[in-house]
């Protein structure tokens, strides 16, 4: 099986008739086991390449590969986003009415895992989050560092290799994000998972094993990195 996990070729998007051209052409590949921060300027296309790459979102060109598979040629996506990638959304997105363990269960459907089974995983997941004592509470109830903890459990409701997460830490306080930075660090230790995850934090980039920046609706090559110093040649005194 291929070493690469998530492999971006030449992806476009736009919307809006082509008036906005959310993607240019990104490039992308992460490597199996690998934790890649993604940063880039409000607009740049970071959540859209996350969006693409859960195919929740079709390309109008280029291609992407995760795990080895063309999305372009997967015929069940539903089994698709179920099973290969989870997705912890910008804003959470978990629905208001059910309880924290109802949430992550929603994913177990599309598998057709049992009952008993998807109460079971929710509670393993939620314990594995630390909310082992919050999983009959509704969103409502929980703080927001609790709401994009039951967001990564769901995220996590099939056990997939790559995990997405786009700003899991931007509405949080230090101390939350911090939490949950170490429990994504700790799932992909543990797990041997994939990671690809959207920040505006610097901070929370330096805990990822790479950056890569994007602007324009690209992925910079890593020489094309703004901001960063370039080491220079030292000069003879
Ligand atoms: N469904 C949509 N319809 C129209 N335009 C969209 C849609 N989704 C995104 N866009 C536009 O595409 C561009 C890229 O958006 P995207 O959400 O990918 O940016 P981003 O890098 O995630 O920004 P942020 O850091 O603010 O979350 C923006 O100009 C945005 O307004
Ligand atoms: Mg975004």
């Amino acid at each position: 099986m291929s070493e690469i996990a998530v492999e971006v070729r030449g992806l476009v998007k736009s919307y809006e008739g082509g008036r906005i051209r959310a993607l240019r052409g990104a490039d992308l590949k992460v490597a199996r086991g690998e934790f890649v921060a993604l940063m880039g300027p409000s607009g740049c296309g970071k959540s859209t390449l996350l969006h693409v790459i859960a195919a929740l979102d079709r390309p109008d060109a280029g291609h992407v590969h995760v795990m080895g598979v063309d999305t372009d040629a997967v015929r069940d996506l539903s089994a698709y986003r179920a099973r290969t990638v989870g997705l912890v959304f910008q804003l959470h997105n978990l629905l208001p009415a059910l309880t924290a363990s109802e949430n992550v269960q929603v994913p177990m459907f599309e598998t057709g895992t049992g009952r008993r089974e998807r109460r079971r995983r929710a509670d393993d997941l939620l314990a594995l989050v630390g909310l082992a004592d919050r999983t009959h509470n509704r969103p409502g109830e929980l703080s927001g560092g609790e709401r994009q903890r039951v967001a990564i459990a769901r995220a996590l409701a099939n056990d997939p290799p790559v995990l997405l997460a786009d700003e899991p830490t931007g509405s949080l306080d230090s101390k939350a994000g911090g939490r949950v930075m170490d429990l994504i660090e700790r799932l992909r230790t543990e797990r041997g998972l994939t990671v690809l995850l959207v920040t505006h934090d610097p901070g929370v980039a330096a805990r990822a094993d790479r950056t890569v920046h994007m602007l324009d609706g690209r992925v910079l090559a890593p020489a094309a990195v703004p901001n960063v110093p370039l080491a220079l040649p030292v000069m003879p005194s």
